[in-house]
Parts: structure tokens; C-alpha cells; sequence
């Protein structure tokens, strides 16, 4: 939506520019940039952006730490730490959840209590989608071997099935699964579509159609 709105500032006083109104474009153009919407940091992972090189460069190339600092240089690079691990092809290139399924890495659950156990919740919820893509299964098992359920209910999901309104667009501009996916866990790209839509449609389904459709004289 960003973009639209962009293309469409900049094409006006092309337009304008074309049908001969020069004196007024030159204030338009000025305007039109200023009024550019800013793109905001969700939408990173948006692949009409520019992709990041290297996903996991050493902490003195990432623009987060400062490479004059003597101490930057003694963390150890992401490369280095993430050997081993299972990989995938997109976000940072680890498949955290076989990593950790595979017993390759044990997170300590509790800051004080090294011996604290997580509060796993084995319940998957299925999310029909309208559209031909794959329904969306959403995992607790996984997501609570990691988090807390206060880091999702109620802020970012009413524990209820089918109760929150969730879309792609919502997802793409950082809420509801994109307050995660994409900053913190792995993003959406056309490889990684199939890891949420992973439930193949019921035998026999057809898209809902509206009577607009089904009923078109000229079909
Ligand atoms: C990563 C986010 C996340 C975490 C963490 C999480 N949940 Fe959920 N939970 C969801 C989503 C998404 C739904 C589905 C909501 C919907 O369909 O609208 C859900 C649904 C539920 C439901 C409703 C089930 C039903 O059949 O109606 C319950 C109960 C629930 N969660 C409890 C918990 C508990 C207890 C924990 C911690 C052990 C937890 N959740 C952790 C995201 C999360
Ligand atoms: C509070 C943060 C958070 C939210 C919100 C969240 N996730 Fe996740 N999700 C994670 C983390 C962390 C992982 C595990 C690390 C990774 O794979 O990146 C994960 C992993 C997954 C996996 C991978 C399971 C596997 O077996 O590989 C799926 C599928 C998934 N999430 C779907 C969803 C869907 C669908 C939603 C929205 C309904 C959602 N998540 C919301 C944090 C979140
Ligand atoms: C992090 C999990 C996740 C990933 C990755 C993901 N989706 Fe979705 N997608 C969802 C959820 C959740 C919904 C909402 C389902 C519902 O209606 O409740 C959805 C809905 C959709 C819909 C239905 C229309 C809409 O906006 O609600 C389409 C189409 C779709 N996704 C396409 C894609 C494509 C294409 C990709 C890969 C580029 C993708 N999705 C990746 C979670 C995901």
C-alpha cells in the first residue's frame, strides 16, 4: 500500500509535467517528495526492498555494534556460533526449530533456575484460507518451547480459535504473526510460504465464489 501511494505521488507531476501545466509542477514535484510515506521498519523483509547481502555478517559489519569498540571484536560471529546447525534458505539460514528438536540447543527457560522446564503446549490450530494457498496451521508446541504465553495472549492474540482477524497484509506490516515472523523468527518469502500454509485443502475444494461470478451471463 506504501508503494502504491508512492508511485502514485511521483506519477502526478509527471502527469502534470506532460500536459504543459509547467509553472505549477516544479511546487508539485517539491511537495510530492515531501509527502513520500516513510517505509517503516516491518516491512524489511518486504522482497520489493533491497535484500541484505550477507544475513548474518560478524558483529563489526552489522551496523548494530560499533567497530571502534575494542570488546565488539571479542563476540563471536553469528557464522561461527550457527556451524552445525540445520539450515534453511531464507531468514538467517537456520532452521531453529529442527535445531532445537534435534537436541542441538537448550535454551534456559529461567534467568536464576538453570533446572526451570518450559510450559509446552502441544495444541495446533488450523486456520481455514479463503483463498487457493494451503491452510495455515499454527503450531503451540513450537512457539512454546520458546516463549511465554503472556508474550502472545491477550496483547497479540485473543486465546480463542478463530477469534483474531489475521491477513497477510496485517503480517506484512509487522502485526498479529509479523510481529515475530520477519524480525525475530523466520520471515515471509516465497520459500518459507509453506511452513504456515501447510494443511493441503480438503479433497474436493473450489474457491467461494460470489453469485457475481457463478451466475455471469457471459461465462
Ligand atoms: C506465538 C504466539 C502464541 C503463544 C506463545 C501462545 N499462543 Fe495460544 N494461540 C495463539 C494463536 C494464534 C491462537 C489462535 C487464535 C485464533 O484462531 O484466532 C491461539 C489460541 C489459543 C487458545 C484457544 C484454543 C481454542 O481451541 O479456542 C488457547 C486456550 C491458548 N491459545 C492458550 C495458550 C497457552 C496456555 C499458551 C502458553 C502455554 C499459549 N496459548 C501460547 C498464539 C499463541
Ligand atoms: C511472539 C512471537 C511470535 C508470533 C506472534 C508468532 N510466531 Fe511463529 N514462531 C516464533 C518463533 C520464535 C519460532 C521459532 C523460531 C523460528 O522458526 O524462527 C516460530 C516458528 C513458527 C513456525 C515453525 C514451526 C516449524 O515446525 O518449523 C510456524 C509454522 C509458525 N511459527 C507460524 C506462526 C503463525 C501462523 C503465527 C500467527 C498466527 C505465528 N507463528 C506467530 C515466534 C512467533
Ligand atoms: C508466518 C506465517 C505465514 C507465512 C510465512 C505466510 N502466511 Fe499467508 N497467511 C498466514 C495467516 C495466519 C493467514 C490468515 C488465515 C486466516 O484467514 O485466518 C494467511 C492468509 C493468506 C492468504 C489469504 C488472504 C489473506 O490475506 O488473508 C493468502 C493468499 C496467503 N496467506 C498467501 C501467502 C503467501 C503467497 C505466502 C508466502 C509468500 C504466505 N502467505 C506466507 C500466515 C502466513
Amino acid at each position: 500500500m506504501n508503494i502504491t501511494a508512492r508511485f502514485t505521488a511521483l506519477a502526478l507531476p509527471a502527469l502534470l509535467i506532460g500536459t504543459a501545466l509547467l509553472a505549477s509542477a516544479p511546487a508539485l514535484a517539491g511537495g510530492a517528495a515531501a509527502a513520500a510515506p516513510a517505509v517503516s521498519d516491518a516491512n524489511i523483509f518486504n522482497r520489493n526492498l533491497k535484500k541484505t547481502a550477507d544475513p548474518n555478517p560478524p558483529p563489526w559489519e552489522d551496523g548494530i555494534h560499533d567497530p571502534e569498540n575494542e570488546a565488539t571484536h571479542a563476540l563471536q560471529p553469528p557464522k561461527e556460533a550457527y556451524a552445525g546447525l540445520p539450515t534453511t534458505t531464507f531468514g538467517n539460514h537456520v532452521d531453529w526449530v529442527k535445531a532445537l528438536d534435534d537436541g542441538l540447543l537448550r535454551p534456559r527457560w529461567d534467568r536464576v533456575n538453570s533446572n526451570e522446564e518450559p510450559f509446552v503446549m502441544d495444541l495446533d490450530i488450523v486456520r481455514p484460507v479463503k483463498a487457493s494457498m494451503p491452510d495455515v496451521v499454527f503450531p503451540h508446541r513450537q512457539h512454546t518451547e520458546w516463549l511465554f504465553c503472556s508474550n502472545c495472549h491477550p496483547a497479540i492474540f485473543v486465546p480463542q480459535k478463530g477469534a483474531n482477524q489475521i491477513s497477510m497484509s496485517a503480517i506484512l506490516l509487522g502485526q498479529k504473526c509479523g510481529v515475530c515472523h520477519g524480525k525475530v523468527s523466520f520471515p515471509i518469502t516465497t520459500a518459507s510460504c509453506k511452513k504456515c500454509h501447510s494443511k493441503p485443502k480438503p479433497e474436493g475444494w473450489t474457491p467461494p465464489l460470489s453469485d457475481a461470478t457463478l451466475k455471469n451471463p457471459w461465462k
